[in-house]
């Protein structure tokens, strides 16, 4: 076995994610488009071997952000058709060929940029602003998407998307949703007598879970149920904050180690800055994990660990590659061992630490504690999915 080269490391349950996938499509509808989003590293969790584990389970498709985490995905081997939701210009659309890359094409600028292919055969996705004004044709440049596309057959439109600003209000009828859906119905049809896409898309993991798993409610919202949907967060077992619960479960958990163990007395401070000081005669434990690990410094002197099974406080400023906890409490118990294990994200004995903990203390949400593990940190597999 390859010795562990550094105190910090993640560990993935691909099982979990099988079951979150499993039950996210049954709740979608099995016939509905369905596209787990795998963009930003696999939402922090390693984008290869995520995809390579939704291939297996039976996925259609994935999505991604960048023209590059396309590639990374192709290059390790992945033949499932991969959508690119992200920016590209004229001179990378060979990239898109040469990778097999299906773009989901959100302005004029893509579509003429296509043009550099020549005439071959391309499916491609339309973006549509239905409300968020981020990316997407709006309504009113319908006709001339129309007037581009029809002399250039060889540019297949095999879906049409939105995206949503507010999918945890999708259950109210006067939401950002409810609307945001009213005009993508009327996207589709406007383009009916012209195009027929296979597909269409919109919800992300809060509006798939509000709707998939309201069904009573579906009728109000006016949702059709051809609408597919791209879930993130929630194939990652991270609920989104909302009413509506189903059982999902963490697919990361993150590991570190102690490093050092060491006395501090009274009066004394520690770390840089010397924001904490203990109230009396304290054990500190020095963990093999820092902010350039991915845990965060707003989290000093706020967040806990887990130390054998129980919670111990982050004391002082967290450094780069170090975090001290105070092992104070656990001092009677029997002798501290270096490499010792610390939970920093997951479950140890009757104890857990959510990845929802660590973005309220930390003031953000749980994408951006997911997506700021480091790329350096191991990911090791846990059981087969
Ligand atoms: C275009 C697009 N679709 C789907 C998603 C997935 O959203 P969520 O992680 O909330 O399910 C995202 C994420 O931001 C996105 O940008």
């Amino acid at each position: 076995m390859t010795p562990e080269l550094r105190p910090a490391f993640i560990e993935l349950s691909l099982s979990n994610l099988k079951k979150n996938f499993q039950l996210l499509r049954r709740i979608s509808g099995t016939s509905n488009f369905f596209c787990p989003m795998v963009k930003a590293n696999g939402y922090g969790h390693g984008a290869l071997v995520i995809t390579r584990a939704l291939e297996e389970f039976g996925a259609k498709q994935v999505g991604v952000n960048l023209l590059e985490e396309g590639i990374e995905l192709r290059n390790g081997g992945i033949r499932l058709p991969i959508l690119t939701f992200g920016s590209f210009e004229r001179s990378q659309v060979e990239i898109l060929r040469q990778f097999d890359l299906t773009p989901v094409v959100h302005c004029m600028d893509q579509l003429t940029a296509l043009d550099a292919l020549g005439r071959q055969n391309m499916k491609i996705h339309l973006k549509f602003n239905t409300g968020m004004n981020r990316l997407g044709f709006d309504e009113n440049e319908i006709p001339n998407v129309l007037k581009f596309l029809k002399s250039r057959s060889w540019l297949q439109v095999e879906g049409v998307a939105t995206h949503l600003l507010q999918g945890e209000d999708a259950l109210h009828s006067d939401g950002h949703t409810a609307r945001q859906i009213r005009r993508f119905h009327q996207i589709q049809e406007a383009l009916s007598a012209h195009l027929s896409p296979t597909y269409f898309h919109s919800l992300n993991s809060a509006a798939l879970i509000n709707y998939g798993s309201s069904q009573k409610d579906l009728d109000q919202t006016g949702w059709r149920g051809e609408l597919g949907s791209r879930p993130g967060l929630s194939l990652y077992g991270i609920h989104p904050n909302l009413k509506t619960k189903i059982e999902l479960l963490p697919v990361m958990q993150v590991k570190s180690r102690l490093v050092a163990i060491r006395e501090v007395r009274r009066g004394e401070v520690v770390s840089y800055g010397g924001t904490w000081s203990p109230p009396s005669d304290a054990l500190i434990g020095v963990v093999g994990i820092g902010y350039s690990d991915g845990f965060r410094r707003a989290l000093s002197n706020r967040a806990s660990m887990l130390f054998r099974g129980r919670r111990v406080p982050v004391v002082g400023t967290v450094c780069m590659g170090l975090t001290l906890i105070d092992l104070t409490s656990m001092k009677s118990g029997s002798k501290m061992e270096l490499f010792e294990e610390v939970v920093v994200i997951g479950q140890q004995g009757p104890e857990c630490i959510r990845c929802e903990e660590l973005a309220d203390l930390a003031d953000t949400i749980p994408y951006e504690i997911l997506v700021g593990q480091s790329e350096r940190l191991p990911r090791k597999i846990l059981e087969p999915g």
